[in-house]
């Protein structure tokens, strides 16, 4: 018989469900929330209740597409945590509730977990898939870490960021441009056309492996701002040139770290996950970074960048098979490291 997991991910602004049989993917249903644009971030509130509505048809066209039945399901994998609590409530509670109706078990999956283990998520058997230990630099809008990854339930976090996130530099800045939120895919696209050695921002002198991101964040506003009024000509004339230059110190920032990783642990794996390894710069970094140290660079499909049920399920499946299941009176938490 086949172990088929249901995923649902519902940390912050993304319902998702996902199926996955013997570790293969067979859906990934994703509804991301509009309502949040106009307000240039997401509202913990509107989201909790964007959740309820998508929860139920979410859940249901997934199990649909991978063409099977409630029944079918061995264990229910859900986001515990971190994330905004009203939204992880959803999820949670559904899991709970349906787990009991169908009489299988649940499994709690950290969000970062799912990210750091998106790589196993194999739509067909012959994907390829990292061997451990491999070094996962996870790069996301709330997040900004290096794992060592030991094994699918054996992580030990060598970095982190001390105050903001790589997602968090990124989308700050844009807001100051006046991008629409999430600006990170925006400046994505601008510094494709402009020059990266045309500003200067300033970078971090950190001890160790962690990461900072406040200083460039700093540096930044004060090319762009006379006085406290942003100067809207400036910005408007140099927007290719600020983005290519911020996005450059960005991933400089990234990979000055991800190396001294590489030399301390002796990886010969590189992994990234998180929504800024959508980013083509960090990926087209991070790939030739490995060439040149010979090292096996795993650069996930876009489509797993961002939240999604899929890395749910595939983190879910692998504590199943460890025996690894979660009481019903567990409850989600908003902020956990890996
Ligand atoms: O992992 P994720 O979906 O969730 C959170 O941790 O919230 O990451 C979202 C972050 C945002 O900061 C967004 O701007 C960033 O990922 N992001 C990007 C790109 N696509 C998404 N940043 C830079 N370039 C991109 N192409």
């Amino acid at each position: 018989m086949k172990t088929v997991i249901l995923g649902i991910e519902s940390s912050c602004d993304d319902t998702s469900a996902a199926v996955v049989a013997d570790g293969i993917l067979l859906s990934n249903v994703i509804a991301s929330q509009q309502v949040h644009e106009e307000y240039g971030g997401v509202v913990p509130e509107l989201a909790s209740r964007a959740h309820q509505q998508n929860i139920v048809p979410v859940v249901d066209a997934a199990i649909r597409r991978a063409g099977i039945s409630k029944a079918d399901l061995s264990a229910i994998a859900f986001t515990r945590g971190p994330g905004l609590l009203g939204s992880l409530l959803v999820g949670t509670s559904f899991a709970k509730g349906l787990s009991l109706g169908l009489r299988i078990p649940i499994v709690d999956v950290n969000h970062l977990h799912g990210h750091v283990l998106s790589h196993f998520v194999r739509e067909t058997p012959d994907g390829r898939v990292p061997t451990f230990p491999y070094l996962c630099l996870l790069v996301s809008g709330g997040n900004s870490q290096l794992i060592l990854v030991k094994g699918y339930n054996d992580m030990e976090i060598l970095g982190r960021t001390i105050d903001d996130a790589a997602g968090e530099a990124f989308d700050k800045c844009a807001k100051v441009m006046g991008l629409p939120y999430p600006g990170g895919p925006y400046i994505d696209r601008l510094a494709a056309e402009g020059d990266a050695r045309r500003f200067k921002f300033a970078k971090p002198h950190i001890q160790g492996l962690d990461y900072s991101f406040s200083g460039l964040k700093t540096s930044f506003l004060y090319t762009l701002r006379d006085g406290i009024k942003a100067d809207a000509d400036f910005i408007e004339k140099n927007k290719a040139d600020l983005a290519a230059s911020l996005q450059a110190t960005i991933i400089a920032i990234l990979l000055d770290k991800l190396e001294k990783a590489v030399r301390q642990t002796g990886v010969k794996t590189v992994a990234i996950g998180g929504g800024v390894s959508a980013n083509s710069g960090v990926r087209a970094a991070v790939a030739d970074f490995c060439a040149a140290h010979e090292l096996e660079a795993f650069i996930p499909e876009r489509k797993f960048t961002t939240d999604n049920a899929a890395m749910v399920a595939i983190a879910g499946y692998f504590k199943y098979l460890d025996g690894i299941f979660c009481p019903y009176d567990s409850t989600p938490y908003a902020r956990v490291e890996v």
